[in-house]
């Protein structure tokens, strides 16, 4: 079995529609009502929700956005590359990785509302990671642009767009 395969099996993941595979670790019992969030929200959600992702290197993390700040912290694998565009079409970018000396840090956090997209540095590889957020994940809060509204939005980051999107 690979390493790609036995980590699937072992902590049971599935497909995510960002790509790579993922499944949820933790989701508060607590909630907060909808009138203590911002007007964003719509409805309650958990205090704080939790993740394993999975990626590979034959795909990525297409460009999403959500509403909350994602913490990411590496586990095991390749280093991973986060490409970030704010909503003023500001481009960043961050490797989550072991590799301290060489600038890589073993937690991000992603703004919320900002567009990201995730890729596996290494070929024939893996990244294992983890993400976490506050309030918790909801998929009424997750946006999957298609290629053509995000190229629409930030005709400068044509080439990352293309490169980084699939619908
Ligand atoms: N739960 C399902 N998908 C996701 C995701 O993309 N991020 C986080 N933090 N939680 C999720």
């Amino acid at each position: 079995m690979s390493k790609i395969e036995e980590l699937i099996e072992r902590f049971s993941l599935s497909p995510h529609p960002e790509g790579g595979y993922f499944k949820e670790t933790y989701r508060s019992v607590g909630e907060i009502d909808s009138k203590s969030l911002d007007l964003n929200y719509h409805g309650k959600r958990n205090y704080s929700t939790c993740i394993y992702f999975l990626l590979t290197s034959d795909t990525f993390s297409a460009f999403h956005k959500i509403k909350q700040d994602e913490i990411w912290h590496f586990y095991s694998g390749s280093p991973i590359k986060l490409y970030i565009i704010s909503e003023d079409g500001e481009y960043s970018e961050q490797i989550i990785g072991a590799n301290f000396t060489e600038g890589q840090v073993p937690q991000f956090v992603v703004p919320g509302n900002h567009w990201f997209a995730a890729k596996t540095i290494d070929p024939n590889s893996y990244s294992f990671v983890g993400c976490t957020v506050s309030p918790g994940f909801d998929f009424e809060d997750f946006e999957l642009p298609s290629q053509k509204n995000l190229l629409e939005k930030f005709p400068k980051h044509e080439a990352l767009i293309r490169k980084l999107t699939r619908i």
